[in-house]
């Protein structure tokens, strides 16, 4: 059942996506709340894609959305690359899963090896999930220690393992952990973001198996981590003999096509890659250090072998359509255009945003667009600023969905697809799309206004 989001947004949301609406009543009789994603959730229901090219998706009534979910960050490309659709194609008719060595699983990891400063060695998973709890759970094998020292809000997967600490705190009640057992909770040590004397208080209180970090920090830069802190883990880890994982799953091929690590020029111990590196197929995978992926060999120098199965790693298909992409990645353009047009998208939403006298601001890095609603700083004087001066107990924040729901529809029936408060762009956006998406964002300030949601 539906609840009322706001009057006009939502007549005029269901007049545009009616056959969306249907297949959602089929949804929901399926599905818990009618989705297989979380984010996917949408009142009063979400848009049903049919077919997506470049920076565009097209709905199932023909809508041209522009796309700023982006296969929740895996498109770094756009849409259905040519190279990596062909790729797909080729192997899809030779095979999609022998169980069984191939080439491919070769030649896509040597293209992590060539790309990513820390590889030597690596595992191929299905997700970025399976990628940090392998991470884990090799930092626990190789240094016989058991408790892990994460950042708050940090958010690396929905394993128990990290859970705890992934989203904002309650006001009141801290975390919310349903679900998890008091064991697993009592595992994870939340440090403080950006603060490097807390971790290292923790690190000596509580020697754990390793540190992890989010690539550029926390829910993908809602609280930038600069590179001078990234920097700092990297020697304090080193000094205190502790595992250092950096949680490239997002970051990864995207920022720069040596991630993050490349970005700050340092080499953590293990870290782990998705998304982009599987070219919009699933897959993921744990690098780093040869004598520390050691754990996952047979006959191994810890004496103890971490088991790994797993049906679908390194399949055919995920390694096809990797290996294409990660080729189009070394040329390095894939990231300088995301990254110059999310720039440009950030800097004409200031704009606007002042022009209509909202209390909203854009910010972020790299390829990411994050929106800030009820903002009361100054406002930004370039492309570095961060709201707040970066102060992670004003930035890592819930939004009422009273106010994400409507905006998100009030920008879909403007042609955007816009994830929550923040989007990602691709190699495929163009200048074109930042002056439709400034002009989609007027259009549902208007709305949200004319049905008094925002002042
Ligand atoms: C930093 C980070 N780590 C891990 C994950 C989990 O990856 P997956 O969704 O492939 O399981 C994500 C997903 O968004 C992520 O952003």
């Amino acid at each position: 059942m539906s609840q009322v989001i706001s009057q006009q947004i939502e007549t005029a949301y269901r007049e545009k996506f009616p056959t969306s609406a249907k297949l959602y009543e089929r949804g929901v009789s399926l599905f818990p709340s009618g989705v297989t994603h979380d984010g996917r959730y949408l009142q009063p229901f979400p848009v049903y894609v049919e077919k997506a090219l470049g920076s565009k998706k097209y709905d199932v009534d023909g809508s041209e959305i522009i796309d700023y979910w982006v296969g929740h960050g895996a498109m770094l490309l756009g849409h259905s690359h040519p190279a990596v659709v062909d790729a797909v194609q080729q192997q899809a008719a030779r095979s999609t899963h022998p169980g069984a060595c191939h080439e491919l699983e070769l030649i896509w990891g040597e293209w992590v090896r060539k790309l990513v400063p820390s590889a030597e060695q690596m595992r191929f998973t299905n997700s970025g999930t399976e990628a940090t709890l392998m991470g884990l759970r090799v930092a626990r094998i190789v240094s016989g220690k058991q408790k892990v020292i994460k950042f708050a809000g940090h958010f690396h997967g929905w394993h128990d393992l990290l859970t705890p600490g992934n989203e904002p705190p309650e006001e009141a009640g801290g975390y919310s952990l349903p679900g998890l057992t008091d064991g697993v909770v009592g595992d994870v040590v939340l440090v403080p973001t950006n603060d490097i004397e807390a971790v290292a208080r923790a690190i000596d209180e509580h020697d754990p198996c390793c540190v992890i970090h989010e690539g550029n920090g926390m829910r993908w830069g809602v609280v930038p981590a600069e590179v001078e802190f990234l920097q700092q883990l990297r020697q304090l880890t080193r000094d205190k003999g502790v595992l250092f994982i950096l949680d490239e799953v997002i970051t990864g091929f995207r920022v720069a096509p040596g991630g993050y690590q490349e970005v700050c020029d340092i080499v953590p111990d293990m870290t782990t890659l998705a998304k982009v590196l599987a070219g919009g197929l699933p897959g993921g995978c744990l690098t780093g250090r040869a004598d520390v992926l050691d754990a996952l060999a047979f006959g191994n120098s810890h004496g103890q072998k971490m088991k790994h199965p797993g049906t679908y790693n390194g399949n055919p298909l995920s390694a096809a359509a990797g290996a294409a992409a990660l080729e189009v990645v070394s040329t390095g353009e894939p990231c300088r255009q995301a990254n110059a047009i999310a720039a440009k998208l950030r800097g004409e939403l200031n704009a606007l945003f002042q022009q209509k006298g909202i209390d909203w601001v854009a910010y972020g890095r790299f390829s990411a667009v994050k929106i800030l609603p009820e903002y009361d700083g100054p406002r930004p004087d370039g492309d570095e600023f961060v709201p707040y001066g970066n102060d992670p107990a004003r930035l890592d924040r819930k939004f009422p969905a009273a106010l994400s729901h409507p905006l998100r529809c009030a920008l879909l029936l403007g042609g955007v697809d816009w994830m929550g408060w923040a989007g990602s762009t691709t190699l495929a956006h163009s200048n074109d799309d930042v002056e439709r998406t400034v002009s989609a964002f007027a259009g549902a300030i208007d709305l949200l206004r004319a049905d008094g949601l925002v002042g």
